[in-house]
């Protein structure tokens, strides 16, 4: 990619989307554009295709989907899976039609069967049944790393993929009814300090083992390979290092200087115990992550005490 080069960010509002803009900014890309969802549907074809026929921008990070939490993923399914299908069909043919020179797409670690091995190598796909709770989403995300795989084998395309751990930093959703389970606990300690509470309600045991990539880096792993990767598999994105749940609140407990306590209720959920990406591969390609858990927490924190004032 060349500074001025035409960078189209589908999902630039987003936490992913917005992380790759700040990311290619800090790095000298000047022409870099994004429309929202409201300018632009891109589950409309026919819109997408103007849209890359008037721009014809050059490189394209797909950072847009349909995204949620498992309430939502086993409720709405059928969405799920259509509305991803649509926004990565039509703008990944798009960029076929109209000679985009490099494509990103990213996928997510729910690809993975349910039973991988761990850590989990990239070649673990489609080695098992999915995850029920996710099955929707999951294969929309297969669906769009092969159509990188079989327009790059077909038509030389050059549209590579990589699928991220689970994210965490600024933009992140702190909704406790649709959150993930870092910004989650960051929302209750802050929430129980403010108002004095004794203690902090963590869900399950706090065994279960969790991988957790700040946004910032996954922004410059996906920049780097954009920069330097041209294969046909798609790679994984983390830190390769992971924490238990409890660890995890602990760290956030001191970050927010929460004095209380910590309570877990094991009759809820623990999730699977344990998921970890092999990054090996990424690493073999020159990237490696900087943001240690502690720091991007506190960043994080940060952002989320600013955004409520
Ligand atoms: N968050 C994570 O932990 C995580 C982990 C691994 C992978 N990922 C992957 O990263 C990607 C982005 O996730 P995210 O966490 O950044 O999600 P997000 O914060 O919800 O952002 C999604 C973006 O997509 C846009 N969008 C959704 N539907 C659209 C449509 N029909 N037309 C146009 N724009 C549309 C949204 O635009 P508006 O804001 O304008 O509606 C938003 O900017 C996904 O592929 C996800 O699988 C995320």
């Amino acid at each position: 990619m060349k500074k001025d080069s035409k960078i189209y960010v589908a999902g630039h509002r987003g936490l992913v989307g917005s992380a790759i803009v700040r990311n290619l900014k800090s790095k000298g890309y000047t022409n870099v554009i994004g429309k929202t969802h409201k300018e632009l549907d891109l589950t409309n074809q026919l819109e997408v295709r103007k849209f890359f026929e008037e721009e014809k921008p050059e490189y394209v990070f797909l950072a847009a989907a349909h995204v949620g939490g498992i309430n939502a993923n086993s409720t709405y399914p059928a969405e799920f899976i259509y509305e991803n299908l649509e926004i990565q069909n039509n703008v990944i043919k798009a960029a076929h039609d109209f000679k985009v020179k490099k494509l990103l797409f990213l996928g997510s670690s729910c690809i993975y069967p349910k039973m991988c091995p761990q850590p989990i190598k990239e070649e673990y796909l489609l080695s098992g049944y999915l995850e029920p709770t996710n099955e929707a989403y999951a294969l929309a995300k297969i669906s769009g790393l092969k159509m990188c795989q079989f327009f790059k084998k077909q038509y030389g395309d050059n549209f590579i993929s990589c699928m991220p751990t689970n994210l965490y930093g600024p933009n992140d959703n702190f909704d406790l009814e649709t959150s993930h389970v870092m910004p989650a606990l960051i929302r209750k300690f802050h929430e129980a300090k403010v108002n004095n509470e004794p203690f902090v309600e963590v869900w399950g045991t706090g065994k279960p083992l969790r991988e957790f990539l700040h946004v910032d880096d996954m922004a410059d792993g996906c920049v780097y390979l954009m920069e330097n990767y041209d294969g046909e598999e798609h790679v994984n994105i983390g830190t390769g290092k992971e924490v238990t749940i409890r660890e995890l609140a602990e760290i956030i407990k001191e970050v927010v200087e929460f004095n209380g306590e910590l309570r877990f209720n094991s009759d809820k959920p623990d999730g699977t115990p344990r998921k970890l990406l092999d990054v090996s591969k990424l690493e073999g390609v020159g990237w490696k992550y900087k943001i240690e858990l502690r720091d991007g927490i506190k960043d994080s924190y940060e952002w989320f005490v600013n955004s409520i004032k």
